[in-house]
């Protein structure tokens, strides 16, 4: 044991209290008769180990290990997702903490924007690489979308991200404040420019139409940003969400059974009729498809499998904002359900639905 503890750099009474726990226990026998750690008890206890390193309690890290689902493999990819996640985040601290270190240098006033975009409008310098493995244009919705511009000629589209929804054959112009993402965008797509929603830097009236499509909850003011498209744009279009409707939380299965957290989330996210007024808008609901090709929060109500996939659940921004342990849980709960067959019991009337309409809507103004 005190090998083992040396090698792990724990102490002796770490592994005794593991032991007692019932987390880790030592199953081989010395020649002397002693207990000692097999080939696998090493391996469930860099398993422990690693989980606790990464901030998960220690019945979250029994849950997890406990798991029979889970083989070495699958331990390994997990912890190696959550170790990426975790380090694209510092980095991108790291660059905020760098890019104000500069400025205060520099004797720079620093924007409260600026102290607080590190935590959260810049996300999607965290988590925007792992974006294109499953985001992309749905032409069902972008039908819609183009329907909704009408003949604008001019477009501006706001937190554009990699380019999704851009139509081809109009004069776009991209607003993205994450490099992460600008630096995602197709050779040949719209010019880009490095701003926020809420402070556009264009004249009034500059645009046919400004378009923003699942971007504003990420946005600090969402109803400065929303008024800032209105002044710059003679139109507006906005893919968006719908929170005002009672029970909205209990429209999604994985937010009613799995997550409901995801409330949290939206918890200071404004009403959808606000929205609408702060732009003039009217609203219609946007259907997803049961086989969506935009890997978003509500593209696979059909295909609950796909939650259970990491690269999927990365390019959601939601359960990054949840948190580690809520997304475990969930995971972990769903996965039970469909093996029980208990999610396919609760779900049965969706097996025959082509749309969902899972709250999105498409405010035009
Ligand atoms: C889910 S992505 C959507 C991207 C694209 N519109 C699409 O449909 O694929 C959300 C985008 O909003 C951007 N974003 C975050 N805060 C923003 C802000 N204050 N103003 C404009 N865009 C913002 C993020 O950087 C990210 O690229």
């Amino acid at each position: 044991m005190g090998r083992v503890a040396e090698l792990a750099g724990v102490s002796v009474r770490t592994l005794h209290h593991y032991d007692e726990v019932g987390l880790v226990r030592p199953s081989a026998r010395t020649s002397g008769g002693y207990r000692a750690y097999s080939a696998g008890d090493v391996e469930r206890l860099r398993e422990v180990l690693a989980y606790r390193r990464l901030g998960f309690g220690l019945r979250e890290v029994a849950e997890l290990v406990g798991d029979s689902s889970t083989d070495a493999v699958a331990h390994l990819r997990r912890l190696r997702g959550l170790l990426l996640e975790r380090r694209d985040r510092a980095d991108a601290m790291v660059a905020a903490i760098d890019r104000e270190l500069e400025a205060r240098a520099r004797g720079r006033m620093v924007t409260p924007e600026e102290q607080l975009g590190m935590l959260g409008a810049r996300l999607y310098d965290a988590i925007g690489g792992a974006y294109t493995a499953t985001r992309r244009t749905e032409p069902r919705i972008a039908a819609q979308i183009v329907d909704a511009l009408g003949d604008a000629r001019t477009v501006l589209n706001v937190g554009a991200g990699t380019g999704s929804y851009e139509p081809a054959d109009r004069e776009v112009t991209a607003v993205e404040p994450s490099e992460v993402m600008r630096r995602q965008r197709p050779a040949g797509s719209a010019p880009c420019v490095a701003a926020a929603a809420e402070s556009l830097p264009f004249e009034d009236h500059s645009f046919d139409v400004a378009m923003a499509v699942s971007t504003v909850h990420h946005w600090g003011d969402p109803i400065a940003g929303l008024r800032e498209m209105r002044r710059v744009a003679r139109r507006v279009v906005v893919l968006t969400f719908d929170t005002d409707e009672p029970g909205w939380q209990d429209r999604f299965w994985l937010t009613r059974d799995y997550l409901p957290e995801f409330a949290t989330v939206l918890a200071e996210f404004p009403s959808l009729a606000g929205m609408a007024d702060a732009i003039g808008a009217r609203a219609e609901p946007v259907p997803v498809p049961w086989d969506c090709t935009d890997g978003l929060f509500e593209a696979y109500w059909r295909r609950p499998e796909a939650y259970l996939e990491e690269h999927v659940r990365r390019a959601m921004s939601v359960w990054t904002r949840v948190g580690p342990d809520a997304e475990q849980r969930a995971v972990r709960s769903l996965r039970d359900d469909l093996d029980s067959g208990r999610w396919a019991e609760r779900n049965s009337d969706l097996t025959h639905l082509d749309t969902a309409d899972l709250g999105l809507r498409l405010l035009i103004a």
